[in-house]
């Protein structure tokens, strides 16, 4: 790796490798192990969109690896006075930048800056648009790895939730179909879905009960109203009722079942507080896991750099 864009056309090893060395900054009392790997290496962080749990888990992350980290606020940034996204990324990098993070509203965003703009600059993709966000995707493979009770060619995995808006579903189903998914399917009404999805190989159900029986994961989505435009219809408790990930509804699943969410969560619209809060939930094992995913995912791409320009 010399960057990290999408784990779309990436293999097996690549994401297995991703998963171990992730795996091993993780300590067995729930700390992360620090390294020295990116030492010396001045990492900045440009997120063009809002972000909690991406933007610091990744300061986090570059911290635990030893980089010197600069925020950018992109509001008060020249970007505002109409400055290119190209002259942004060209003034960083003779600050000497060695790495960007970045989250943009456009999706293909960071391909542009990885091959046009600055290639020697390791460009790590924090989520683009509607395309990708591989590091959530690679954080909720290594959450799988550790956390269901099955290898991943046993799983049965269910998606459920606003899919067409989704970058994170379309990272994870490329990820989990990598890695040799047994059953995968999205769970949503047909208006959440994107044309085609079919094609990807997945199961698809508008039938919420169908879509969960007897399933090892469920990957609850959120309704992105930023991104839908009008407001969800019929309504929030409507979609809810049909299909929330409710107490009731989870026993429909696997006994052993792990429910997973990329958050923020919508509660009481995607999701029961129950069964957020609930002992089959490994929603905060996702977030402290992102630490050690973005940690391998950065030390992997730098020491991809390193290798060209020797
Ligand atoms: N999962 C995720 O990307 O969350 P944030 O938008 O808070 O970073």
């Amino acid at each position: 790796l010399c960057h990290f864009l999408s784990v779309e056309g990436l293999n097996k090893d690549i994401l297995t490798q991703i998963i171990h060395k992730a795996g091993g900054y993780l300590l067995p009392n729930g700390q992360i192990q620090n390294s020295t790997e990116l030492d010396g290496c001045t990492v900045m962080n440009l997120f063009f969109e809002n972000s909690t749990r991406t933007r610091t888990t990744f300061e986090v992350a570059e911290k635990r690896l030893g980089a010197n980290v600069l925020n950018l606020d992109i509001a008060k940034s020249s970007t505002s006075k109409g400055e290119s996204l190209a002259d942004t990324l060209w003034n960083l990098q003779a600050m000497t930048a060695d790495m960007f993070v970045v989250r943009h509203y456009s999706s293909g965003a960071m391909h542009f800056m990885a091959q046009k703009v600055c290639p020697s600059v390791a460009v790590i993709n924090a989520g683009d648009g509607q395309h990708a966000h591989p590091t959530q995707a690679m954080l909720d493979m290594l959450t799988i790895h550790r956390e269901a009770k099955k290898p991943f060619d046993e799983l049965s995995v269910a998606i459920i939730g606003d899919v067409k808006h989704s970058r994170v579903a379309r990272s994870d189903i490329c990820a989990l179909q990598t890695l040799g998914v047994k059953d995968l399917r999205v769970v949503a009404p047909k208006t959440l879905l994107p044309k085609g999805i079919e094609r990807y190989g997945v199961s698809v159900f508008d039938d919420m009960d169908k879509g969960i029986a007897g399933v090892d994961v469920l990957i609850g989505l959120r309704i992105q109203n930023e991104r839908i435009g009008s407001p969800l219809l019929p309504s929030t408790a409507e979609y809810f009722k049909m299909y929330g990930i409710t107490d009731k509804r989870l026993k429909l699943a696997d006994k052993d079942a792990i429910v997973m969410h990329p958050g923020p969560m919508n509660r009481g619209v995607e999701i029961a507080s129950d069964v957020a809060d609930g002992v089959q939930s490994v929603i905060l094992k996702q977030v402290n896991n992102g630490i050690a995913v973005r940690m391998a995912v950065m030390a992997m791409a730098m020491e991809g750099q390193r290798s060209l320009r020797n």
